[in-house]
Parts: C-alpha cells; sequence; structure tokens
C-alpha cells in the first residue's frame, strides 16, 4: 500500500515540483555573496528530492548498478570538492560539467541499443535523442580541453590548425549528416558511433584555438550546452526532472555568459574563434611614444594614504595570483584605525571567473557593505583620495574609454583615472590578459610599487603601524 503511494506517478510529480521550486529559490540564492551558500544548499536538497522521486519510478531496474554509480560519484566528487582551492575552480567546475555532457551522450547511446536502432519510437524522441548525443559529446570532449588547459596538462595558448574553420564546419555536417540517415530509418550503430565521433572531434577542434584566459567563458558556454542536452535526454526519456533541470542550467548558463561577454565588450562568437588572451604577451599602445613611469615606495605609499580621507582599493587577477586577500584586509582595519573611508570597487570580469574577487574577499572577511559594483564605484571616484590597484591591469584601461583602436574600447571599465591620486602594486609593467599597455600607469596622477601584491600590501602595512 504504502509502496504503490511512493510510487504513485501524481506522487513523483509532486517531488519533482518541489524541487524544481527549490532549484530556483536556491538560484535565486546565488545571486548575491550573502546568500549563495544558503542558495546551494537549497538547490542541493532539490536535487537530492528529485534524486530519490526518479528512483522511485517503477520499472527502476539494477540497483546493483545505481548503488555503484552513487558510491563512485561520492567517492570521487566529495573529497574533489572539499580540496579544490579557489584558484582551481573553472577546471573543476569544467571537469564535472564535461561528466555531466559525457552521460547525456551515453544515455542517448543506451536508447539507441535498446530500441534497436529506435525502432518504432516517435521521430521527436529521435530527434531529442540525437541532438543530445551531439551537444553532449561535444561538451564532455570541450570541457576536457578546457579542464586540460587551465590544468597546464597542455598549453593554454591558442592551438590552431590551417582550414580550422572549414574541418568544424565539416565535422558538423558529419555529424547532422549521419543524424538525418538515422532519423530516415538507419538502425547501423557504427552511423551512431560516426555521429558520436564527429562531434567528439567538433568538441576539441572548437576549443583547443582559444586562448586559456578565455576559459571561464568558454566553460560557462559549454555547461549551458549541457543543459540543453539534458534537456534533450528528459524529452527522450519523458523525464520532467531532466527537462526542467536541464532547461535551468541551459538559461542560466547562456545568460551568465552573455554577462560575461559583454563586460568583457567581446562577442560569443570572437570569443569562439579564439586566438585573443593567449597570455603573455607585450604589446604596446602602438603610437610609438616612449613614456615614462614614475615609481614610489612602501613607506610613501603608507604616508600617502594614512593621510587621505578616502581610500578605494582596486583588486584584479594580480590580488588572486599573490593571495594577496588577508593582507589587504589587515590594510583596510590599519587605515579604518586612522579614520580613512575605505571602499573596494568590484568590476564584473576582475580576475579570471565570475565573482572571483567578491569570493577572495569573503574568504579574508571583507565586510560585503564596502564591496562597490563598478555602477555604484564610478561616481566615487572623482573625489576618491587615493585609488590603490591591487594587481588589476585591464579592468582599469583608461583607453578602453578614449581609443577607439584599442582592442578594449568599449569595455565598461573602473574609472580609476578619475581620482585625485593613483598607487598601482604589480610586478613589472607588462600587460594583463588582453595583451595590451595601459595608459593608466604613464599618468601624472599615478604612481607605481612594483613587487609581489602580498609583500607589498605587507610592506605598506608595516609602514603604517610604525606611522
Ligand atoms: P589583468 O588585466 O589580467 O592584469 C592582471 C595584472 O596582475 C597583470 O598585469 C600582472 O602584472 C599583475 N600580477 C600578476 N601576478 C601578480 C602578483 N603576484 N603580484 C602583483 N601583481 C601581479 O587583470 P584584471 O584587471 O583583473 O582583468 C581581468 C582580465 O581577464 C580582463 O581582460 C578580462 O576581460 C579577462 N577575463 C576575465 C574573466 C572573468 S569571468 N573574470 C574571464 C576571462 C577573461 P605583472 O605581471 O606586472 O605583475
Amino acid at each position: 500500500m504504502f509502496a504503490s503511494f511512493l510510487q504513485d506517478p501524481d506522487f513523483i510529480r509532486v517531488c519533482y515540483i518541489v524541487a524544481f521550486a527549490l532549484f530556483i529559490i536556491g538560484l535565486g540564492g546565488l545571486t548575491g555573496p550573502r546568500t549563495a551558500v544558503r542558495g546551494n544548499r537549497i538547490a542541493a536538497v532539490g536535487m537530492a528530492i528529485a534524486i530519490g522521486a526518479t528512483l522511485l519510478t517503477e520499472g527502476m531496474g539494477n540497483w546493483g548498478l545505481i548503488i555503484l554509480g552513487i558510491v563512485i560519484g561520492t567517492v570521487i566528487g566529495v573529497p574533489a570538492a572539499l580540496k579544490v582551492r579557489m584558484t582551481a575552480m573553472p577546471q573543476m567546475v569544467a571537469l564535472f560539467n564535461g561528466v555531466g555532457g559525457g552521460a547525456i551522450a551515453l544515455i542517448s547511446w543506451a536508447e539507441f541499443r535498446s530500441s534497436d536502432g529506435f525502432e518504432g519510437v516517435a521521430t521527436h524522441v529521435v530527434i531529442a535523442s540525437l541532438f543530445a548525443a551531439i551537444v553532449g559529446s561535444v561538451s564532455f570532449w570541450g570541457s576536457n580541453i578546457a579542464f586540460a588547459k587551465l590544468q597546464e596538462l597542455i598549453s593554454g595558448r591558442p592551438v590552431v590548425l590551417p582550414a580550422q574553420q572549414a574541418i568544424n564546419i565539416a565535422l558538423l555536417a558529419v555529424a547532422i549528416g549521419f543524424s538525418v540517415a538515422i532519423a530516415s530509418g538507419t538502425s547501423s550503430e557504427w552511423v551512431f558511433i560516426g555521429v558520436l565521433v564527429a562531434a567528439a572531434l567538433l568538441g576539441n577542434f572548437v576549443v583547443l584555438p582559444i586562448g586559456g584566459a578565455d576559459m571561464p567563458v568558454v566553460i560557462s558556454l559549454l555547461n549551458a550546452f549541457t543543459g540543453l542536452s539534458a534537456a534533450a535526454a528528459g524529452i527522450a526519456l519523458d523525464n520532467t526532472a531532466l527537462i526542467v533541470a536541464g532547461m535551468i542550467v541551459g538559461a542560466s548558463g547562456s545568460i551568465l555568459t552573455n554577462l560575461m561577454a559583454q563586460a568583457m565588450n567581446r562577442s560569443i562568437p570572437s570569443i569562439v574563434a579564439g586566438g585573443f588572451g593567449g597570455g603573455g604577451a607585450v604589446a604596446g599602445a602602438g603610437d610609438g611614444v616612449q613614456r615614462t613611469a614614475r615609481s614610489t615606495s612602501a613607506a610613501d605609499a603608507a604616508v600617502q594614504m594614512a593621510y587621505a580621507s578616502s581610500v578605494m582599493i582596486v583588486p584584479g587577477y594580480g590580488m588572486a595570483v599573490a593571495q594577496a586577500q588577508h593582507a589587504v584586509r589587515e590594510l583596510t582595519v590599519e587605515l579604518e584605525k586612522r579614520g580613512v573611508e575605505v571602499n573596494f570597487a568590484i568590476h564584473p570580469v576582475a580576475g579570471r571567473m565570475p565573482g572571483h574577487m567578491n569570493v577572495l574577499l569573503a574568504e579574508a572577511d571583507v565586510p560585503y557593505e564596502q564591496l562597490k559594483e563598478m555602477e555604484q564605484a564610478n561616481p566615487l571616484f572623482p573625489r576618491t583620495d587615493v585609488s590603490l590597484v591591487i594587481g588589476a591591469n585591464d579592468v582599469t584601461n583608461p583607453a578602453a574609454n578614449d581609443d577607439p583602436s584599442s582592442p578594449i574600447y568599449g569595455m565598461p571599465i573602473l574609472e580609476v583615472d578619475k581620482s585625485k591620486s593613483v598607487i598601482v602594486l604589480k610586478r613589472s609593467m607588462s600587460s594583463g590578459f588582453a595583451g595590451i599597455d595601459n595608459p593608466l600607469f604613464y599618468a601624472d596622477n599615478t604612481a607605481m610599487l612594483f613587487g609581489d601584491a602580498k609583500a607589498s600590501v605587507q610592506e605598506i602595512v608595516a609602514e603604517l603601524s610604525e606611522l
């Protein structure tokens, strides 16, 4: 009696609806650092309910394999999530996302086999299964390449084959052509394997030409692909949970990809076309004019900030590399003791992943109230005494506003150059991710403090405590 109630399709549907509500509430929580952890937990409870409800479905066979799968997933997933360093988060997301795509492609293959080559299966289900096979396979292989680049198992530089675009179009044509053959009645398993192989090569060839530092955007795009393939698999399996969860991932991944691309003033096709942000290149401003930058010392920087009434800290990728966030928090406390108002200006694509700076500063217990988003921070710069740029470069580059020939022209920036004085902490005059010179470093009101960001901030704190 109780067992038949639990297996009642209506009960399972109700569980799914509860799970969907929790997914959406959880996702809402991810919009701010204060509610993100709770949002994550709520969505995880939703996922547990969805998995539990699916396992209740009548005819759910082979418990041995199901338990084995859950055990393997838990043994690998939990320690990996506990151990991962914040800076390795993008590659972990890539790896887990890839596994999702691979699972979807395998489900589609299993459906093909269990129905003897989609024999007697409705056309819309066949199309959804083939879509899931192609997109899932692209996502699996593309995510693996993204992982390998970020983990430095292969070079992060763009790897472009001759006639790359033509090869990619040919591979897509092969995958679609074989799929059309299957949808029209071919039941040969080799043709299905051909679809998977063409999509696998496509996944590799699409991601290989993209520079390592563009990977967060690509991972978000592949994440959206995995979501869409999961939704298609949900149509094939007639499983509402998979359709809804897949669409939520597809939609949120697409929105995130778009927001990142906009904040970098790049189009998604130009990112996928690759060749930008391979890292390391130092290009001049292109006008051939020799300019000099003024350097300063930790002692002078300490004096300048101690007697300021407002300091705006502008963190960037270099703060993450140097792991300077705790030292930065100490500096904040020291300055506040002296009555200096301290705020942080956060650019949406500072660092190398969405929310990178927020996560680091939260780790160092910097109060959220001090974090100002770009729109809030920019009007504050003209009345800021000292802007302290810590390992940020492109997100402060005034060429994005004033130089139409700059590759980042039009990218919204933190208008640090409008503040009364600027101190930039970095190791050298090297460029940032975009590989271009930054006129901010040569401005009359800017002084450079060369060195590792953590060491420089610690020196400033030491000097402040001597004052
Ligand atoms: P970047 O422009 O990349 O500049 C970082 C600077 O940090 C470098 O110029 C480097 O100069 C300095 N640096 C590195 N290690 C350092 C250390 N140990 N101590 C001190 N300084 C150090 O960083 P940003 O201003 O944060 O801009 C982010 C860039 O990444 C943007 O172009 C953005 O479009 C791109 N991007 C962002 C994302 C996301 S989602 N955030 C995704 C993909 C790409 P030195 O070598 O001279 O020290």
